[in-house]
């Protein structure tokens, strides 16, 4: 696929980008009801709607406009604040980095890089809203690296009354890249369903 020349301030999609599209494509049925949160670029949004509903949201002007122009309905908006609805899959790849405070950046690529001081800041403010918007049987899937420590995440899914496997990896570089697909423990759900 020919990528368009995004907005320097808009993740351009990479590695991690690529192993969640793979495994999202595998895991979506036709017709279901999708959100990607944190769409970027869209390029996940725009593949996976051949074949499925796909909202996204991002927190980034840029990647809003960028998304809008690969035809992709986005509502700019913080994780998946003001969405009602009940979606069948969910994805998101976060911005997953451990950032000490000096070394943020003044833009807006900050957002797609910086998971605060464990790199799970975001992750777990999303798991924290999660059930409210996704169906009974609903799934999730996340990109989580090496870096976030992905036994860290694995126990804050946990606390939220979730179950969450690793479906796919891939080793880059200095970091093992991770999706992890999370559903709810039916047997044990600390979460309302919508
Ligand atoms: C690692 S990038 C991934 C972009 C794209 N999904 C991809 O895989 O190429 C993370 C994205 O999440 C967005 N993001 C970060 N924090 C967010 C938040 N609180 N609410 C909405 N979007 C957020 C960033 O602006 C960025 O576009």
């Amino acid at each position: 696929m020919t990528l368009p020349p995004y907005h320097s301030e808009v993740y351009q999609p990479e590695a991690d980008t690529y192993l969640l599209l793979e495994t999202a494509k595998t895991e979506v049925h036709s017709g279901e009801i999708v959100l990607e949160v944190g769409t970027g670029s869209g390029l996940i949004s725009a593949e996976l709607q051949k074949n499925a509903h796909i909202f996204a949201t991002d927190i980034n002007p840029h990647a809003c406009r960028s998304a809008k122009g690969m035809g992709i309905e986005v509502i700019r908006t913080d994780l998946m604040a003001g969405i009602c609805g009940n979606f069948d899959l969910i994805i998101f790849n976060p911005p997953y980095l451990p950032t000490p405070p000096d070394e943020r950046i003044n833009d807006w690529l900050e957002y797609a890089l910086d998971g605060g001081e464990s790199g799970r800041e975001t992750i777990e403010n999303f798991a924290s809203d999660l059930c409210r918007i996704m169906t009974r049987f609903g799934r999730a899937l996340v990109l989580v690296s090496s870096l976030t420590g992905i036994s860290e995440v694995q126990k804050l899914f946990a606390e939220k009354g979730l179950l969450c496997f690793v479906v796919a990896q891939k080793k880059v570089e200095d970091e093992t890249l991770y999706v992890i697909r999370i559903m709810r423990d039916l047997c044990r759900c600390a979460c309302e369903e919508p």
